[in-house]
């Protein structure tokens, strides 16, 4: 068993996840209305992503004889300046979402909670996975709004092999 007060921690973090669902599904929507069909396809995949992420605290409550308890989730938003303000957000949803993270593991350590500690830390090493591609999206829009030719010369040159000498 955990303790109440972690139990319902755990569930404001479902909440957030799915939040962090409904986010990108927006941005999905509003790349696609923009018909930036690759976009929309990245914000579509991390949008099932963040519900993975939901799953997995909800079947953990479960497993530790807690209880599910699903809330509303807020509407996020559905208009952006720019592509680059989409991934600029995107950033930092993410960074935020890290210090949410955060704040669950020093509750479970304040609380002697070794189980959900150890649980957490798949959060902790996703988080870290979860800004690093954000922000490797969000500075390939940078240069790609800025330095349209430059940002197609690079993928170009990135897609160089090695050839061995005859
Ligand atoms: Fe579930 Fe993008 O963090």
């Amino acid at each position: 068993m955990f303790s109440k007060k972690m139990e319902k921690s755990l569930n404001q973090q479902v909440n957030a996840e799915l939040y962090s669902s409904y986010l990108y599904l927006s941005m999905s929507a509003y790349f696609s209305e923009i018909n930036l069909a690759g976009c929309a396809h990245w914000m579509r995949l991390q949008a099932q992503e963040e519900l993975l992420h939901g799953l997995k605290i909800y079947d953990y409550i479960n497993e530790r004889g807690g209880r599910a308890l699903l809330a509303s989730i807020e509407a996020p938003p559905q208009k952006w300046d720019s592509p680059v303000a989409v991934f600029e957000n995107v950033l930092a949803h993410e960074q935020k979402v890290t210090g949410m993270i955060n704040k669950l593991v020093d509750q479970a350590i304040s609380e002697k909670d070794h189980a959900t500690n150890n649980f957490l830390q798949w959060f902790v090493a996703e988080q870290v996975e979860e800004e690093a591609s954000a922000n490797e999206a969000l500075q390939k829009m940078r240069l790609a709004a800025k330095e349209g030719g430059l940002f197609i010369l690079d993928q170009e040159l990135a897609r160089r092999v090695l050839t061995p000498a005859a």
